[in-house]
């Protein structure tokens, strides 16, 4: 069994969040999105926003389930949902920078491998960040991301 855990932020999930998970789904037997939170940082959706996002627009893919990360060690929370694989996508040399320390550090806490997926290239300019300005600004952001984030942008517009 290869349970694999894919976690982030993801505020909010994007179009290139969800093509890393369905490669990822087309992979491992089970692929379990972990939602971080993290006490110092300040989110544009609620912790419950992003789940529900998430299990909302992830129903149509076999194996993958959502779940709260909680704001600890993401080694810890992968040994307690019995996963010994991490999977990140990549986007660029600055993204493959950053994982790298982490990859080594998941490696030696706990034995865990991190697979890194390479974002396709269509979507490898997208980031939570930046879809975030754009959409603040007025920008459209309808074809990057899934219909139940601009639901809750449109229902709660900033
Ligand atoms: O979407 P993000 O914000 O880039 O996700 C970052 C995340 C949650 C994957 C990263 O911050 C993380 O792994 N946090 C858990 C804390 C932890 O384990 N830190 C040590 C990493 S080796």
């Amino acid at each position: 069994m290869r349970r694999a855990v894919c976690p982030g932020s993801f505020d909010p999930i994007h179009n290139g969040h969800l093509e890393v998970i369905a490669r990822a789904a087309s992979l491992f037997d089970e692929v379990i999105v972990a939602i971080s939170t993290n006490y110092a940082k300040k989110y544009r959706f609620e912790l419950e926003d992003r789940l529900e996002i998430a299990s909302e627009t992830l129903t149509y893919l076999r194996g993958v389930s959502v779940r709260p990360m909680g704001d600890g060690l993401l080694a810890e929370f992968c040994r307690e949902q019995g996963a010994n694989l991490i999977v990140k996508g990549l986007r660029s040399s600055a993204d493959f920078e950053y994982e790298i320390p982490m990859a080594a550090m998941n490696r030696q806490l706990a034995g865990i491998e991190t697979v890194f997926i390479p974002a396709e290239a269509s979507y490898s300019h997208l980031s939570s960040t930046l879809l975030k300005e754009v959409a603040a600004l007025g920008g459209d952001i309808s074809s990057f991301v899934p219909k139940a984030v601009l639901k809750r942008l449109s229902e709660d517009p900033r």
